[in-house]
């Protein structure tokens, strides 16, 4: 045995470059039986195979076993150098590693989360599809309000297939001379299909502005048309994803680039109601208030949830007590662009008008106890209260 021992060092060597845990098992089986036999030297050697290997694990995609984006490229490090913009010298992406992207999906209703994962374990199967010849998907193009969630999507998709992204913002790439943006462009694609990983696309609405501008018709054409094919070379090299906030303005030739498309909606009630529980952490609230805030922030978005939230910690900090109803009275008066305008008017002028408001508001069935303690009432002082109203 031990006389073909560098054979087996080789062997587990070579398993070990492409590490999975059934491979990790048996060369531990193999370590553990070697020492047990008193064949000290050879079960150390194998640790060190297996304890380097487990670095080498977390360093390298956890899901994707092998394909296009994870076989071919060269690895990304903190020391790659980062094309540059030659005028300005401002970098043209920023590049982020398995550990600086977020572990939680964002909160979205159950289609969408499924949707999203569909798109997920296509990438992750990548080359399996690739094999039985299914042209599994490798660009994916997210759109939909500001501030619903997108970029910490595509950052989360991409952690998901376990390689680092490079993330561009499109405007950085615009320069005031149209030959400069197509270098940029070609350069930043340059760049990302030389290295294993994720292009992020986002902001990817910035390239439709130069549309407008009718001076440079020909110039603009050649910026688009540059783009065009920077889209079409990415497809043999690595994932893609655009994202972009307004989807109207995108040129039919680019939306069809992409392989996918997801629209991100407002979060529902639903959403809004887990999202405000996430972000108010460690302050914990109680149903009807949780409801109350998130009836406020209806049709506004994840990111508004997550100021408010904010907000509302510190008004905590500041005042040991929080009145939720005058927090965000306080708070649609100064982020009148977060707060729905209709609701904005009532809550800033009449407390009666509120209240009816909120006894009346469809999907969310207040009852007079989850309304009454938020104005410092009790349930039959409101109810009182809001027979007066009916009244007068
Ligand atoms: N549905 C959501 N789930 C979790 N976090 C969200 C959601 N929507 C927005 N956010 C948070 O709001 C902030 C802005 O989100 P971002 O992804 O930048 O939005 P977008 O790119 O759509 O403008 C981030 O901190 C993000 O985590
Ligand atoms: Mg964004």
């Amino acid at each position: 045995m031990v006389e073909y021992f560098n054979i087996i060092q080789a062997l587990c060597r070579s398993a070990l470059s492409n590490p999975n845990d059934a491979v990790i098992h048996q060369i531990t089986r193999l370590k553990n039986s070697l020492e047990k036999d008193g064949y000290y030297k050879e079960a150390k050697s194998l640790e060190g195979l297996i304890s380097s290997s487990h670095g080498s694990v977390d360093m390298s995609p956890s899901k994707v076993e092998k394909s296009f984006v994870v076989g071919a490229g060269e690895e990304l490090t903190f020391k790659t150098p980062i094309p540059v913009d030659k005028e300005t010298s401002t970098p043209l992406a920023e590049v982020f590693f398995s550990s600086d992207l977020p572990d939680d999906m964002p909160s979205f209703d159950e289609n969408i989360q499924l949707a999203i994962q569909s798109v997920v374990n296509e990438w992750a199967k990548f080359d399996k599809l690739l094999e039985i010849n299914a042209t599994p998907a490798s660009s994916c193009l997210i759109y939909g309000l500001p501030g619903t969630g997108k970029t910490h999507l595509a950052k989360w998709i991409s952690k998901q297939i376990g390689i680092p992204v490079v993330l561009a913002r499109l405007e950085g790439l615009m320069s005031s001379f149209l030959g400069t943006t197509s270098r940029n462009i070609g350069n930043l694609f340059a760049f990302a299909n030389r290295y294993k990983c994720v292009l992020l696309l986002d902001e990817f609405d910035a390239i439709a502005k130069l549309r407008n501008d009718p001076q440079e018709v020909g110039e603009v054409k050649r910026v688009v048309n540059t783009l065009l094919q920077s889209l079409d070379s990415r497809h043999e090299k690595g994932f893609t994803i655009g994202v972009t906030n307004h989807q109207g303005l995108l040129d039919p030739a680019i939306w069809r680039r992409f392989d996918i498309q997801i629209e991100i909606p407002k979060p529902s009630p639903e959403v809004m109601m887990l999202l405000l529980r996430k972000f108010l952490l460690p302050l914990e609230f109680n149903d009807s208030e949780i409801k109350f805030l998130a009836w406020c922030l209806e049709n506004s978005s994840g990111a508004d949830a997550e100021t408010l939230s904010k907000w509302l910690k510190r008004a905590f900090v500041l005042e040991r007590e929080i009145n939720l109803v005058s927090v965000m009275k306080q708070f649609a008066l100064l982020n009148s662009g977060r707060v729905d305008a209709d609701k904005r008017n009532v809550m800033i002028h009449s407390d009666e008008d509120f209240i009816t408001m909120l006894v009346n508001a469809k999907n969310y069935s207040f009852k007079q106890k989850d309304i009454a303690p938020l104005f410092g009432m009790t349930p039959s002082s409101l109810s009182k209260q809001l027979s007066k109203f009916k009244e007068s």
